[in-house]
């Protein structure tokens, strides 16, 4: 099979370019990425002379370089998006570049040209949920600007799911950890600061609450999807493992010997949804999925990654790592 995948240099496409090459013979794979926030080239540089694999620097925007790339392929997989909520509510315009617009791009093509689209969304187009999950029949109900794009771009693909019966298939995920993380995300960044024993912000009390999954476990849903899902519907993929932040920090710190009175609590952001939470029963039963990671051993191997890789810090911003309230800086 050949897949183009969108998005491949950041860290939820670069795990699922690494796992599909590494683990099985079958697929070849084109990853097109504009290199905007969120790449980082070294997250493929093991596989940049794989004879199965093809970096394409450029923007799924670009309707003639898209349509040449998805004319080679069987499939796209578009994992591509601006994914920081803080820097959406600072300026959501480019969000609304690559999310909608971006995502609009590939969905027109691959149903001129028949072919499959997974779209890679998230849990956070059901907004805030004080109780319950959300289910794949809940009502889209962003309250941010990034989750905003996100549902839009899933109502495009609604619209053209019934009127053109594109062949395409949604996977919502909810917050994602693992090695190869931007770190400006809350568990790199908290390993990084502690690791330089610097203040760590936690935004308002600590008290969101995020169903973290480890990357892999993602990867393999998103390929069963692809692979078997059924054309036209969504799969909501979660750990069942739902912890505020303030236990992931203290979690964090104890790991790696460091002590609690580094945390540092600061304003909370704007519009920061309380708690986000979906039930993955039907992917486990239609397609078989289940969560092989748990998430201490998920964390202590995330935790050894970052360390193990310490020239990644030389790739960011330290800034934006030490920001404390990114959402009025960040640009
Ligand atoms: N990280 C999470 O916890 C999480 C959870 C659920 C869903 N998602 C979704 O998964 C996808 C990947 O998230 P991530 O955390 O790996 O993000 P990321 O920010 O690490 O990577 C995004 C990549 O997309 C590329 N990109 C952005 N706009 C582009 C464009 N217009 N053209 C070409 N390339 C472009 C960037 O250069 C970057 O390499 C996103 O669609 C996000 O909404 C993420």
């Amino acid at each position: 099979m050949k897949l183009l995948v969108t998005g491949g240099l950041g860290f939820i496409g670069s795990n699922f370019i690494l796992k599909l090459l590494k683990e099985s013979s079958n697929f070849e794979i084109i990853n097109v990425d504009a290199e905007l926030h969120g790449a980082d080239k070294n997250n493929l540089s093991e596989i940049q002379n794989n004879e199965k694999y093809e970096f394409v620097k450029g923007n799924i925007t670009n309707r003639r370089l898209m349509e040449e790339l998805i004319s080679k392929c069987d499939a796209v997989v578009n994992f591509a998006a601006e994914s920081f909520v803080d820097r959406s509510i600072d300026n959501a315009d480019p969000f609304l570049v690559s999310n909608i617009r971006g995502s609009f791009t590939i969905l027109d093509i691959i149903t001129k040209q028949k072919k499959r689209m997974i779209q890679i969304s998230t849990d956070e187009v059901f907004g805030s949920l004080s109780t319950g999950t959300a289910t794949e029949k809940s009502q889209l109900n962003p309250s941010n600007p990034y989750a905003a794009t996100k549902a839009a771009a899933e109502l495009l693909i609604k619209s053209y799911v019934s009127t053109h019966n594109s062949d395409v298939i949604i996977t919502r995920c909810t917050n994602n950890y693992g090695p190869r993380q931007f770190p400006e995300k809350l568990i790199p960044k908290v390993i990084i600061l502690a690791n330089q024993s610097n203040e760590i912000p936690i935004y308002g009390k600590g008290v969101n609450i995020r169903d973290w999954i480890h990357v892999d476990d993602h990867c393999d849903a998103v390929l069963m999807a692809l692979l078997n899902g059924k054309s036209g519907e969504s799969y909501n993929i979660s750990a069942n493992n739902e912890v505020d932040n303030l236990t992931i920090v203290n979690k964090i710190l104890k790991l790696m010997n460091k002590p609690q009175n580094l945390i540092k609590f600061v304003e909370d952001r704007p519009g920061h949804d309380l708690r986000y939470s979906m039930d993955s029963q039907k992917i486990s039963n239609d397609l078989g999925w289940k969560i092989k990671t748990s998430f201490d051993d998920g964390l202590k191997n995330t935790i050894n990654w970052y360390l193990n890789n310490p020239e990644i810090l030389n790739k960011i911003h330290l800034e934006t790592v030490q920001d404390t309230t990114p959402w009025k800086s960040s640009n």
